[in-house]
C-alpha cells in the first residue's frame, strides 16, 4: 500500500494544525464546506498523552471517518513518549504523524521543545529516530518548521531534509518573526533546490500567508513545490480550499446556519458541555461578519454561558 503522500494531487492542499481551533468539529465543518486533501489534528503533547492524568490531551487525536487522510501532530520533549504516542496513532489509524519544530510559543520554547530544536539537532535528532520507531510502514511521515530560529538558516532544512521525511511543511516564518512579518516566500524556490538536491522523494510543503486555492495554486506553480498549508484563511473564509468560494455572495441567514451547523456538532461532540463555550466563541467572528448589526449579535452570542444556551439564541436570530 503506498503511503498518503503519494496518492495527493500536485498541488494539494492541506489544512494547518490550529491550537483549540482545528478540532474534530472545525475540521468537519470546513470538510463539507470544501474538503483540503489532507487535514492535520492540532498540535498534541507527546509526554501528557503518556501520563497519568492523559483524559484531557485525548479529545486532540479524536477524529470521524469523514476526515480521513488525517496527520496527527505531534510534540513534547521525552523521545520515548513520542514512539509510544506514534504507535498509539497507528493504532487510530492516522495516515501519518507530523512533528511539530516551529511552535514559537514562549513557555514551550524555555522547556526545550517545538522550535527550540532548532538550535537542538541532537535531541531533533533523537525525536525524529524514536518517533520512527512507532510508525506503522504505511504511515506518512513529517516535520512542520520554519526557517530559522532568529535569523534565516538553511542549514536547519538540510539537515531535516537528510532525516529521510515523507514530507517537509515550513512556514516561511524564522521563531523570532513570530506571524509580525509576511511569510518570505521568496526564499521558497532556494529551498526547493536543496530538496531537490538532498530529498527528492521528501514532498515539500509551503505555509504562511495564502489566503485562498487561487493564491496557492500560483505559489505552488512558481516555486515548484508539491503543495500548500492554509491555516488562518479559513477564519476569512471557510470555503478557502474552494477554487470559486461562494463566501463573499452568503447571506447573513446562510453564515447563521453554518454557525448553527458547528454548534450542533460542537454540542454532539462534547455532550453536557463538557467543553467550555469560550471555545465557539473564537468561530464567531468567521460566521457573524460582513452583514447589518453583525457586531451588537456577535457581543450577544459571545456572552453566551454555555452551548445550548448558544444555539437557542442562533436559532431565535431573525
Ligand atoms: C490560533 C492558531 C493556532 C495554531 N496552532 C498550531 C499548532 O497546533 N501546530 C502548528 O504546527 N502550528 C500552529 N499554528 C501555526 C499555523 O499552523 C500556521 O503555520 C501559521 O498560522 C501560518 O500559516 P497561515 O498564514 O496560513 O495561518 C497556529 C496558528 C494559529 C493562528
Amino acid at each position: 500500500m503506498k503511503k498518503i503522500v503519494d496518492k495527493l494531487p500536485k498541488p494539494f492542499f492541506a489544512l494547518a494544525p490550529l491550537d483549540d481551533v482545528s478540532d474534530t468539529v472545525f475540521r468537519r465543518v470546513i470538510s463539507e464546506c470544501t474538503k483540503p486533501d489532507l487535514l492535520f489534528t492540532e498540535f498534541t503533547n507527546v509526554d501528557a498523552l503518556q501520563s497519568a492524568g492523559r483524559g484531557a490531551t485525548l479529545r486532540r487525536l479524536d477524529f470521524d471517518e469523514s476526515e480521513r487522510p488525517i496527520i496527527a501532530q505531534i510534540w513534547g520533549k521525552t523521545p520515548d513518549n513520542f514512539k509510544k504516542t506514534a504507535e498509539e496513532c497507528r493504532e487510530k489509524g492516522f495516515a501519518g504523524v507530523d512533528l511539530n519544530m516551529g511552535c514559537p510559543i514562549k513557555h514551550v520554547v524555555k522547556n526545550g521543545c517545538c522550535s527550540a530544536l532548532i538550535n537542538d539537532r541532537g535531541k531533533a535528532k533523537a525525536i525524529i529516530d524514536s518517533t520512527r520507531a512507532g510508525l506503522g510502514k504505511n504511515m506518512a511521515f513529517s516535520v512542520k518548521t520554519r526557517i530559522g530560529y532568529g535569523n534565516v538558516d538553511l542549514s536547519w532544512i538540510e539537515f531535516l531534509l537528510e532525516q529521510e521525511l515523507d514530507m517537509l511543511i515550513i512556514h516561511l516564518r524564522t521563531v523570532k518573526e513570530m506571524s509580525k512579518v509576511p511569510a518570505h516566500w521568496d526564499l521558497m524556490p532556494e529551498i526547493r533546490r536543496l530538496r531537490d538536491r538532498i530529498a527528492p522523494p521528501t514532498k515539500l510543503v509551503g505555509n504562511g500567508d495564502v489566503m485562498s486555492r487561487r493564491q496557492g495554486e500560483k505559489l505552488a506553480e512558481e516555486t515548484g513545490i508539491d503543495g500548500i498549508m492554509i491555516g488562518r484563511g479559513v477564519f476569512q473564509d471557510p470555503f478557502v480550499f474552494a477554487g470559486d468560494s461562494p463566501w463573499e455572495d452568503y447571506s447573513k441567514a446562510e453564515k447563521i446556519k453554518l454557525y448553527k451547523k458547528h454548534v450542533e456538532l460542537f454540542i454532539k461532540t462534547y455532550p453536557g458541555n463538557s467543553r467550555p463555550v469560550v471555545i465557539l466563541n473564537k468561530f464567531c467572528k468567521i460566521y457573524i461578519n460582513g452583514f447589518d448589526r453583525a457586531r451588537e449579535l456577535r457581543e450577544e452570542l459571545m456572552n453566551c454561558t454555555n452551548a445550548d444556551e448558544l444555539l437557542e439564541k442562533l436559532n431565535s436570530v431573525k
